[in-house]
């Protein structure tokens, strides 16, 4: 990552002489305010002189009688503003300013030291807690982080449960911010009322509309070696941070010292201002100096796999209906070549796989070194690189974390040996408080998805993969908190409802509008777009293949188009089969040409929860790709096309809805139409319910 225009451009150390600390955003219209009252560290957030977050406690209990959230004084404090544009090796956009001005508080509860950093940007706030190393600690054991966001009853939240069944993969709630609860969602959304081993409390990115039309989205950044940040509500509008606890009810285990993650507010006046936040890779860091990460690719995938999880024609397992077969693969290596696509997935490779393999943690343990018996590895590689495509691998773990733990080593050995350089993981396993951890006695102990102890895991497959130079792709992960600004390649992650559960069961036609708002705020998806039989393509088995009339995809083709600019991934898959596609090569066309590495971004219009159109330039070329979706409702939307270059001609390939296309009734018809315009031109589009359009504009 190269790096220009470092400049630190004040440091003032401010000696303890009151108990409150001001700091302001660099344009100064964001102002934070830290005060300490009879010993209570609290902060509060204004923007534009509106409130933000009232006034909200902060501070740190510890398992061994340390308790940083009373008695507080501060002992010093020092101010700094630091600006500079950095370079991701790839991304949304190529340049990203990081620009803030950051105090760093040192406090004391008379016993013992921490500090607390707040950055101020322009599209936010953030802060940590850093507790070093010291005497008069035991340990530095957390059982309790006491933040508050402090917002206004009047607040609504945008919100998928915590602490629940599944991992992120709920359709959103809609609701006071005092409704989080997962008796309101089983009353709204889904039934959940079964699921009661955890608290009430929603994961982050939440998304909070404000009464007066902002929005503010409350996440972390940088999540290493701690336990993942939930919000509990307490009433009032107050939001409390409540940490997955590992079995024994310790929140974070560490036996030197604390560096919390950071926790973050996104500011913005307006949705589409909320979309065009660099603040959570912001908060990141760079890659060690020693680290090279030139050789992660960004690319576009197929896959042996909608075939198992949509339109259920095959097994993951051995059977005559096996998918990962050496002739399947191959005809999907010559389909996938023939159209530049870098990568194909295979599910389905490795011994493991059984009718019942999902989803108690308890099956029979995947292996990731061993083949079944009709997938020849050697040859399919040495197939796919004479056809200059490589085999992603597939590493699905059923959360049995020391069984993969275990075969890490030797699983990404073999990968290296058959040049595949994407692996995609999985981590099924419901109930979610179920990932089995063998302790020093031998005995089973169960823990969260997104506890320390996951999030360690996580952790431990990003670096050895980078050791062995493969890119890492997860199912069922770990949020998305900007790590891949440091471990780049972490380059994508499902993390929310994808496309598999319109596959499976459905996700209703207006989720995909809901995912802008929400999961995409934290970083790229591996949603898996570009479905394009979206009726009659579901069997009721693999034997008996009756079509299951119901199955739906609630979306248009041209919406599936629009999915590859509005979704951010630098690993974009087409998800569907080749012969869907087929039927479809002009409309295909599109995934072939969409790009996946973007120098530019321009969010040309939004509504909250309505409609997205976001607008990308190729990092290569000097094309524009815009893509745009609506939810149920259709709508015409203006597109000015002044972000092009002016004085320049541009000829563009529109992908559109037709006046007939309904995702329910008539999902699969399009239209393509050619114009040459200029940045002088506006076109009105129209957008079907439930629909979207794509545009490919090339420079001449
Ligand atoms: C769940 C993943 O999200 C899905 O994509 C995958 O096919 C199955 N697990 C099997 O690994």
């Amino acid at each position: 990552m190269k790096k220009i225009l470092a400049i630190i451009l004040a440091i003032i150390v401010i000696s303890c002489n009151s108990n409150n600390k001001k700091l302001s955003s660099p344009d100064g219209k964001i102002n934070i305010n830290f005060g300490i009252d009879n010993g209570v560290a609290s902060y509060s957030v204004k923007k534009n002189n509106s409130v933000i977050i009232n006034e909200s406690e902060m501070g740190i209990l510890f398992s061994d009688g340390t308790d940083l959230s009373s008695n507080l004084t501060i002992n010093s404090s020092s101010q700094k503003s630091f600006n500079e544009d950095w370079y991701p090796i790839y991304g949304e956009e190529e340049k990203i300013n990081n620009y803030y001005n950051e105090i760093k508080i040192s406090l004391t509860n008379q016993k013992n030291e921490f500090d607390i950093i707040f950055r101020a940007y322009d599209d936010g706030i953030a802060f940590k807690y850093v507790v070093p190393e010291q005497k008069n600690f035991s340990n530095y054991d957390i059982i309790d982080e006491k933040t508050e966001f402090n917002l206004s009853p009047n607040d609504s939240a945008l919100w998928i449960p915590a602490f629940s069944y599944r991992r992120y993969e709920f359709l959103h709630a809609f609701s006071s911010v005092d409704d989080i609860s997962k008796d309101y969602f089983s009353k709204n959304v889904e039934d959940i009322s079964y699921d009661t081993l955890g608290i009430d409390a929603a994961h982050t990115p939440l998304t909070i509309k404000k009464s007066d039309g902002s929005f503010i989205s409350i996440h972390e950044a940088n999540l290493i070696d701690f336990s993942s940040m939930t919000l509990a509500p307490r009433g009032q509008g107050k939001l409390a941070v409540e940490l997955y606890p590992w079995a024994d009810g310790i929140k974070v285990k560490s036996k030197d010292g604390i560096n919390s993650p950071w926790r973050t507010i996104q500011i913005a006046n307006s949705s589409s201002e909320l979309l065009n936040s660099n603040l959570i890779l912001n908060l990141n860091d760079d890659p060690d100096e020693d680290k090279d990460f030139s050789w992660v690719k960004p690319g576009k995938y197929m896959g042996v796999w909608w075939e198992m999880i949509g339109t259920n024609e095959s097994t993951w397992w051995p059977s005559k209906n096996h998918g990962a077969n050496n002739d399947k693969v191959k005809e999907y290596m010559d389909f996938a070549s023939e159209h530049g696509f870098e990568g194909l997935l295979v599910e389905g490779w490795n011994k493991g796989w059984y009718p019942q393999w999902c989803c108690s943690g308890d099956g029979i343990p995947f292996s990731f070194t061993e083949t079944v018996d009709d997938f020849d590895i050697e040859m399919l590689a040495e197939y796919g690189s004479k056809r200059n495509i490589s085999l992603v691998g597939h590493h699905e773990t059923g959360g049995q974390i020391q069984n993969y733990e275990n075969q890490l080593e030797n699983a990404f050995r073999l990968y290296n040996k058959y040049g595949i350089k994407n692996i995609k993981t999985g981590y099924v396993n419901d109930v979610s408080k179920n990932i089995k951890r063998i302790d020093k006695n031998g005995d089973v102990i169960r823990e969260w998805h997104h506890g320390q102890y996951m999030v360690n895991h996580f952790q431990k497959v990003i670096e050895l993969a980078a050791k062995y130079k493969l890119n890492i792709i997860t199912h069922e992960p770990i949020k998305d908190t900007g790590l891949r600004r440091k471990y780049p390649n972490y380059i994508s992650r499902e993390g929310a409802k994808g496309q598999e559960f319109n596959g499976f069961w459905t996700n209703g036609v207006n989720h995909a509008t809901d995912l802008p708002f929400t999961r995409m705020l934290s970083g790229p998806m591996d949603y898996t777009p570009g479905v394009f039989q979206l009726n009659n393509f579901r069997y009721d088995s693999p034997e008996t293949k009756n079509i299951d009339k119901g199955a739906i995809v609630p979306s248009t083709i041209s919406k599936e188009l629009g999915l590859y600019v509005v979704y951010y991934s630098p690993m974009q898959m087409a998800a569907d089969l080749p012969k869907h596609y087929s039927k479809h090569m002009d409309a295909f066309k599109f995934i072939k040409n969409v790009p996946v590495d973007w120098s530019e971004r321009k969010i040309l219009n939004s509504e909250f929860r309505e409609y997205v159109i976001i607008a990308r330039k190729d990092k290569n070329t000097e094309n524009w790709y815009v893509g745009g979706i609506t939810n149920e409702n259709e709508r015409e939307l203006e597109i000015d096309f002044s972000f092009l270059d002016s004085g320049k001609e541009y000829s563009v390939n529109m992908y559109l809805d037709t006046r007939n296309t309904h995702w329910k009734e008539n999902p699969m018809e399009y239209q393509i139409r050619e114009k040459i315009i200029s940045s002088d031109d506006k076109i009105d589009i129209y957008l079907a319910p439930g629909g979207g359009f794509a545009l490919e504009i090339i420079s001449k």
